[in-house]
C-alpha cells in the first residue's frame, strides 16, 4: 500500500449495520411477543454476543442473509439459562442485558472476555440495586450474578456519567418495575434506546434531559432496517479528511445527531464535508461525502464528547495530521473502553513522532502540519478494534511501513474493514 500522504482514499462505502442499534433492537425483539425482523443486522462479534445471550435465554434467532429474525416471547417469556451468559468483548451486551435480567424470576451469571472483565459494572449495579435488584459483582467487575425473583420499583435516577449503556440498563429494568422509572442526563448520550422503545410501541416520555418509562409497557414486534454504523464509517471519513486528494462517499449511514458529532468536528477543522439526510422517521440516516482538504486544530467542547466518544481515536489521528492544536477534555470515559484508549492514543501518536500531551481526561495534540507525514512505528492496539482501525488509517499518512498488532480484532465491529480499506486506497 502507498503511504506517507501519497496514499489517497477514494470510493464508495456502505458500512455494516449499526452495532449500538443492533443490540437494542435484538434485546427488545426478544421481549416483544411475536416475530421481529432486523434487516442489515450488524455482522460483528459484539452483536453476535447479544444474540448468544438471547439464545441461552431460550429465544429462537434465525439468520436470513444480512437479516435476522427473532421470535419474541414477551416481557416474562425468557427461560432460565443452563450456562453462564457469555458477553464476549461486548460492554453493551453485558450492561443492557443486566437491566433485563434484574427483572426475571430466575438467577443468571454474566461473564466476558479479558477486556470486558476489566471494565466497570458498579455503574449499572448501583441504580439497579436501588430499583430492588440483587446483583453481585466480583469487586465491581464480571463475573456478575443477578439473583432472580426480586420485585423492582421505579426510581428517579440522575446519571453520574454520560453513559447510554447505563441509561439503557435502567430503562430496560424500568419495563419490569412498578411505577415510573425516570432517568436524568446532565449531558445527553446517544438516544437509540429511546427511539427503539418508541419503535416497539413502549411509549417512553422523552423531554430534554429526561426519559421516563412506565413499568409493564407492552411491546409490539416489527420489521426494522438498521442504518449503517457511523462509528465504522468514521475511519474512512477521517482518513479522507487528512489524506490530500481523497474522496470517500458513505451511503446509508446512521446520522443520529447524538452520535455524529465527528462531522461537526471535521467541519470545524476545515474539512470538506457534505451531508444529505434522508427524510425518514426514527433514526436519521443518509449520505456523507468527505474530500481531503487543509485542516487546522480545534477545541472540542466537553458537552460534545459523548456524541463522538467512539470516534475520538480517529479524531486524534486526524488532529495529528492537521496544523495547530486540538484539545479534548471531559473524555475520561475513554479510559474504560475496550482498552484505555487515552493511553493507547498517546503511546501510538508519540511513537509516530506526533507532539502530544496526555491529560487526565483527554489530550492535546499539536499537529504535524497539513500535508506533512509522520514517521513509521510499531503501533499497539491493546486488542481494541477501534484502535486497530485508527492505526490502520494513521499508517496511510506515514513515510514508511507501520507494524500494527491485533489486526483481526476488527471482527468485533467491522469484519469487512480490511477488505474495504484495500478497495479504497489508491
Ligand atoms: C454505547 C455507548 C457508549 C459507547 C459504546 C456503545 C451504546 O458507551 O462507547 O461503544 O451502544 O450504548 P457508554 O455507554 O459506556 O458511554
Amino acid at each position: 500500500m502507498k503511504s506517507g500522504l501519497r496514499a489517497r482514499l477514494r470510493g464508495r462505502v456502505e458500512p455494516p449495520g449499526d452495532k449500538s442499534i443492533g443490540h437494542r433492537l435484538a434485546l427488545l425483539s426478544a421481549l416483544a411477543p411475536g416475530r421481529s425482523r432486523l434487516d442489515e443486522f450488524p455482522p460483528g462479534q459484539d452483536c453476535a454476543s447479544s444474540l448468544g445471550v438471547l439464545r441461552a435465554l431460550g429465544i429462537e434467532v434465525s439468520r436470513d442473509g444480512d437479516a435476522i429474525e427473532i421470535q419474541g416471547r414477551g416481557l416474562d417469556g425468557l427461560a432460565a439459562p443452563k450456562t453462564d451468559l457469555d458477553c464476549g468483548n461486548s460492554g453493551s451486551t453485558a450492561r443492557m442485558s443486566c437491566g433485563i435480567l434484574a427483572g426475571q424470576r430466575f438467577t443468571s451469571r454474566l461473564v466476558g472476555d479479558e477486556s470486558l472483565s476489566r471494565r466497570p459494572f458498579d455503574r449499572v449495579v448501583v441504580p439497579l440495586a436501588r430499583m430492588g435488584a440483587a446483583i453481585e459483582t466480583t469487586g465491581g467487575l464480571l463475573p456478575l450474578t443477578v439473583t432472580g425473583g426480586r420485585k423492582l420499583r421505579g426510581i428517579d435516577y440522575e446519571l453520574p456519567v454520560a453513559s447510554a449503556q447505563v441509561k439503557t440498563a435502567v430503562l430496560f429494568a424500568g419495563l419490569y418495575a412498578e411505577g415510573v422509572t425516570r432517568v436524568r442526563e446532565p449531558i445527553p448520550s446517544r438516544n437509540h434506546t429511546e427511539l427503539a422503545l418508541q419503535a416497539f410501541g413502549a411509549s417512553p416520555v422523552v423531554r430534554p434531559g429526561t426519559i421516563e418509562i412506565e413499568g409493564g409497557a407492552s411491546l409490539s414486534p416489527g420489521r426494522f432496517r438498521i442504518p449503517g454504523d457511523f462509528s465504522s464509517a468514521a475511519f474512512f471519513l477521517g482518513g479522507a479528511a487528512f489524506l490530500p486528494g481523497s474522496e470517500v462517499v458513505v451511503e446509508n449511514v446512521g446520522l443520529n445527531p447524538t452520535r455524529a458529532a465527528l462531522l461537526d468536528a471535521l467541519k470545524a477543522m476545515g474539512a470538506d464535508v457534505e451531508v444529505e439526510v434522508s427524510p425518514e422517521a426514527g433514526e436519521a440516516q443518509g449520505r456523507v461525502v468527505v474530500r481531503g482538504h487543509e485542516l487546522r486544530g480545534i477545541d472540542i467542547a466537553r458537552e460534545r464528547v459523548p456524541a463522538l466518544i467512539d470516534e475520538l481515536p480517529i479524531l486524534a489521528v486526524v488532529a495529528a495530521f492537521a496544523s495547530g492544536t486540538t484539545r479534548v477534555e471531559g473524555a475520561s470515559e475513554l479510559r474504560v473502553k475496550e482498552s484505555d484508549r487515552l493511553s493507547a492514543i498517546i503511546e501510538g501518536l508519540r511513537s509516530l513522532g506526533a507532539d502530544v500531551t496526555e491529560l487526565e481526561d483527554g489530550f492535546e495534540i499539536r499537529g504535524a502540519g497539513w500535508g506533512r507525514p509522520l514517521r513509521p512505528a510499531r503501533l499497539r492496539s491493546f486488542a481494541d478494534h477501534r484502535m486497530v482501525m485508527a492505526w490502520a488509517v494513521a499508517a496511510l499518512g506515514v513515510d514508511g511501513v507501520c507494524d500494527i498488532d491485533d489486526l483481526d480484532q476488527v471482527k468485533i465491529s467491522y469484519p469487512g474493514f480490511w477488505h474495504t480499506l484495500d478497495r479504497l486506497v489508491c
